[in-house]
């Protein structure tokens, strides 16, 4: 992604140290974790804070007077302000916490339910993984709103052209990743949101995999809505936010009905509490929030843009020494990219392949990866996928590119 270089501050080593993990075997060889597009690795750091919450103050937020609901909910609402510090986000009142990605998006397509009328268009991008197409499919058929769709091209990008024809004034959404988590481009959201903006309509990022990678500010982007998860940046699974701009989180009914979102409940009538306890129903994830909190501290101590820096320079010498198998075509070949290779090697199988480097104590994802359109698009069934973290090395990758030749040579 980024064209500075790696600082000689970075200390690829030491940061190693703090993921346990990574020193575990598999199948008797070192493990070489390369799928952390799916899910990236836990520090210490954040392992350290899950334990101390269940070992020292595991209680139930904004419920109790007694001391340990009180700790529990300053750590979360604490966790709440730092993620709205992360993200540039006006208000923590406007910092949502979900269960993740897919519930961000969940939440806002349920909303626009009584709020898109038939003939309305929404537009998503070719680009796109299932959870920020189908809650959209899902939306259009309740509403008989049309949705209209970005064409991609052969590189991986996508068609800005086609995108400018297909924008109007019956435009009211637009849903599109930052960062493709089948081919790691990364969009033109700043023009996508101008655009949009010009004609009326309204922004959904999916930053699920940018924001591993990228420290996206959400007023500088004038975006509408923001989604992450967690698990996806050094922090536990089933957590994450939903930004959304004050006026849209306003007018979009609750998600869920249930305890917390309430002001007042009789059995006439009830009225819901105001941002953000509207849209969290429920005893949340609070370890996971807290956690999440940690995970971002962790991230900023050794700061995005060192980051961003390492990880394409891995990028880049493993892109090199990949291109050099005979018959291996790189699926994804921005300019824009973060450190995401996707792979086919000739009349190969990638399940095949990814069995072998399984073998070989490699983790990486084989299939559609959860954007099935994509792969359409290619003709294919699916592909390799490493995804590189800022705790992978060249080494590595040295693996990576072995084992992908000795499966080439097994299996052709
Ligand atoms: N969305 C995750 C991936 O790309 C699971 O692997």
């Amino acid at each position: 992604m980024a064209s500075v270089s790696t600082p000689l501050t970075f200390d690829v080593k030491s940061i190693r140290k703090d993921f346990p993990i990574l020193n575990r075997k598999v199948n008797e060889k070192p493990l070489v974790y390369f799928d952390n597009a799916a899910t990236s690795q836990t520090p210490q750091q954040v392992i350290d804070v899950i334990v101390e919450y269940y070992s020292n103050y595991n209680a139930n937020i904004h419920r109790g007077v007694h001391a340990l609901s009180q700790e529990a909910t300053d750590a979360y609402e604490q966790a709440r302000i730092k993620l709205q510090k992360h993200f540039n986000i006006p208000n923590a009142y406007q910092t949502l916490f979900t269960s993740g990605t897919t519930h961000g998006i969940n939440i806002v397509a349920s909303g626009y339910a009584e709020i898109l009328k038939e003939g309305d268009e929404v537009v998503v991008s070719a680009l796109e993984h299932h959870s920020n197409i189908v809650p959209w499919q899902m939306l259009c058929e309740k509403t008989g709103a049309v949705l209209k769709v970005i064409p991609m091209t052969d590189n991986g990008t996508l068609d800005m052209d086609a995108f400018e024809q297909l924008l109007s004034d019956k435009t009211k959404l637009v849903f599109v990743n930052h960062v493709s988590n089948a081919l790691g481009t990364v969009n033109p959201i700043e023009f996508i949101i101008e655009k949009t903006h010009a004609v009326g309509g309204a922004v959904l990022v999916d930053g699920a995999q940018a924001a591993p990678h990228i420290n996206a500010d959400v007023q500088a982007l004038d975006v509408d809505f923001y989604v992450v998860s967690a698990h996806k940046m050094c922090g536990p699974t089933g957590v994450g936010m939903l930004y959304g701009k004050e006026k849209w989180l306003e007018q979009l009914p609750p998600y869920q009905g249930g305890g917390e979102m309430i002001d007042q409940v009789t059995f006439e009538k009830t009225t819901y509490a105001g941002l953000p306890h509207k849209f969290e129903a429920g005893t949340p994830n609070i370890c996971g929030g807290i956690a999440f909190g940690a995970a971002l501290d962790y991230m900023n101590a050794i700061g995005f843009e060192n980051i961003a820096a390492y990880e394409h320079e891995l990028l880049e010498y493993a892109t090199e020494k990949l291109k050099a198998i005979d018959g291996l075509r790189i699926y994804g070949e921005s300019k824009e990219k973060t450190a995401v290779i996707s792979f086919n090697i000739e009349g190969i199988h990638p399940y095949d392949i990814g069995t072998i480097l399984d073998k070989l104590g490699v983790a990486v994802r084989t299939g559609h990866h959860c954007a099935q359109p994509i792969m359409d698009f290619y003709k294919i069934p699916g592909t390799v996928r490493a995804s590189f973290a800022f705790y992978n090395t060249k080494e590595e990758i040295d693996v990576l590119v072995a084992g992908v030749e000795r499966a080439k040579n097994m299996l052709s």
